[in-house]
C-alpha cells in the first residue's frame, strides 16, 4: 500500500452514514430519555447482530461466529494467510444506558472497513470487524466474557452455570444464540485455536469528563485501570417484623450496612483514585414486614495499580466477616482484571493518526474496563476515545456529537489501514 492512499479511506468515512446506523441500533432497546437497555444474549441482541451481519453482507464482508458467540465480519486481505487486524467492541448495553457504549466501536469499526473498501484499498492483511460477547456483565456477571475465552484467560465454558435475575443459564441462552445463528459460519476460539490477531485496535467514547473538559478530540489509551468484582451473599434469619425483639434476630440487611460502612473505610482514598461501587443489592423475601433472610450485594472496585488493587481486593472477605454482628456471609470473586499497559505500537499509530488528521489527542488511561485489557497480552493493543457530553456513561443520558464520533472513525480507518497495509 502507498503512503498516499490511507487519506482517501480517510475522507470515505460518512458522518451520516455512522451516525444514521447508531440511531437503527438504538431503536433496538430504546428506553425513555433516548436510552438503550439491550442485555447480551436477549432477542434484541440477537436483533442487532443479525442488522450487523446484514450491513457487513451488503458490503462484501463475510460474518463468522465462534463457541462464545463472538461475531466477527471479514474484510479479505490480498493475502488471506496473514493474521487480521482486529477491530470492533461490544453490542450489550446495560440496563440503564446509553446509545454509545460499545456499539459505536463496532459501528466505528464496520465504517473504518467500508471506507478502506471505498477507497479501494488492497490491504495486504484481512480485517475483521469483531462485537465481543457480553462485555457489559450487567445480565450475566462477570463482563468480558467473549474476549476472555477468546484471549484463552478462562475456559470456554467457565460460565455456563452463571444465572441472570431470571434464573436462566449463560450456558443455556449462548447456546439459543448459537442455534439461531447455525446459518452464519463457525470459526474456531481465537488465541485459543490458534488463530490470534496481528494486532486489536478498539474505538469508544471516553466515559469520562476529560476529554472534553481540555478540549480535545481523540484520547490516546494507553492502558485501562484494573477492576475486580465481587458477590457479598449474607445469610441470617427471616422473621416477623412486629413480633420478633430486635436482641433475637439474624438480620442481613442490618449486617449488610454494617459491611458496608467497613469497606467504605477500608476503601476511603483522599485522592480519589480507588473506585468502589456498591451497584446492586438484592433482598429476600423482599418483604416490608418481614425480617429478611437473605442479602447479597456486589463490590466493584478499581485502581490503576496492581498492588494496590490488589491488597484492598484481598481484604475485602476479612472486612465484611469482622462486621457482621449476627450473620454469616461468604465472598466470591468473579472478575479479576489486572492492570494493563498497551506497548506503544497501537498508541502510537492512533496518535500518529490523529495528528496527521490535524486533531488535538491526549494520552490517558482507561477508567472502564473494556474487551482490549483482554486482547492486550495476546497482541499489539490499543484504543482510540472520543469525548462524550459531561464524561457521562452508563445512562440514557449518554452523548458524542456525529461529528466527535466520524473524528473517531476518521482516525480508526487510518490506523487500521495502516496496521493492515503492510
Ligand atoms: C465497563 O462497562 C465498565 O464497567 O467499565
Ligand atoms: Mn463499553
Ligand atoms: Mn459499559
Amino acid at each position: 500500500m502507498s503512503s498516499s492512499v490511507a487519506p482517501n479511506a480517510v475522507a470515505a468515512v460518512s458522518e451520516a452514514r455512522q451516525w444514521d446506523r447508531l440511531m437503527q441500533m438504538a431503536r433496538l432497546g430504546a428506553i425513555p430519555g433516548d436510552g438503550v437497555n439491550r442485555a447480551c444474549l436477549t432477542d434484541l441482541d440477537h436483533q442487532a447482530r443479525r442488522l450487523l451481519i446484514g450491513w457487513g453482507r451488503a458490503i462484501g464482508l463475510a460474518p463468522s461466529v465462534d463457541a462464545l458467540g463472538n461475531l466477527f465480519l471479514r474484510h479479505e486481505g490480498t493475502e488471506p494467510g496473514l493474521a487480521p487486524v482486529l477491530t470492533g467492541s461490544h453490542m450489550d448495553s446495560q440496563p440503564n444506558g446509553g446509545r454509545f457504549d460499545g456499539i459505536w466501536g463496532v459501528i466505528a469499526a464496520l465504517e473504518a472497513v467500508q471506507a478502506i473498501r471505498e477507497a479501494g484499498l488492497r490491504t495486504r492483511r484481512p480485517i475483521e470487524v469483531v462485537a465481543w460477547t457480553n462485555e457489559e456483565g450487567g445480565r450475566f456477571a462477570p463482563g468480558c466474557m467473549g474476549s476472555m475465552a477468546y484471549a484463552g484467560f478462562r475456559p470456554a465454558d467457565t460460565w455456563n452455570d452463571v444465572t441472570d435475575g431470571e434464573g436462566l443459564r449463560f450456558g443455556d441462552e449462548l447456546r439459543r444464540l448459537l442455534d439461531a445463528e447455525s446459518d452464519i459460519p463457525r470459526r474456531g476460539l481465537g488465541v485459543v485455536e490458534g488463530q490470534a490477531p496481528h494486532a486489536y485496535i478498539e474505538a469508544h467514547i471516553e466515559q469520562g469528563p476529560r476529554l472534553e473538559a481540555g478540549g480535545h478530540d481523540i484520547g490516546v489509551v494507553e492502558g485501562i485501570q484494573g477492576s475486580r468484582w465481587f458477590l457479598i451473599e449474607i445469610t441470617g434469619k427471616s422473621d416477623h417484623a412486629g413480633t420478633t425483639p430486635l436482641a433475637l434476630r439474624k438480620d442481613p440487611v442490618q449486617d449488610m450496612l454494617r459491611a458496608i460502612a467497613a469497606l467504605n473505610a477500608l476503601t476511603h482514598d483522599p485522592a480519589d483514585v480507588l473506585r468502589f461501587t456498591v451497584g446492586r443489592i438484592e433482598v429476600s423475601p423482599n418483604s416490608s414486614n418481614s425480617v429478611a433472610g437473605a442479602a447479597r450485594f456486589t463490590v466493584d472496585l478499581r485502581h490503576p495499580d496492581a498492588a494496590v488493587l490488589t491488597a484492598k481486593g484481598d481484604a475485602i472477605a476479612a472486612t465484611v466477616r469482622a462486621a457482621l454482628a449476627t450473620c454469616t456471609a461468604t465472598v466470591t470473586e468473579r472478575f479479576h482484571a489486572l492492570p494493563s499497559r498497551f506497548a506503544p505500537t497501537i498508541p502510537d499509530a492512533v496518535e500518529r493518526a490523529a495528528k496527521a488528521q490535524g486533531l488535538s489527542s491526549l494520552r490517558m488511561t482507561s477508567g472502564a474496563f473494556h474487551d482490549a485489557q483482554f486482547l492486550g497480552p495476546v497482541c499489539p493493543t490499543g484504543m482510540i476515545f472520543v469525548p462524550c457530553r459531561d464524561g457521562v456513561s452508563h445512562h440514557p443520558s449518554e452523548y458524542s456529537t456525529p461529528a466527535q464520533l466520524a473524528a473517531g472513525a476518521r482516525v480508526l480507518a487510518q490506523a487500521v489501514a495502516e496496521l493492515a497495509g503492510g
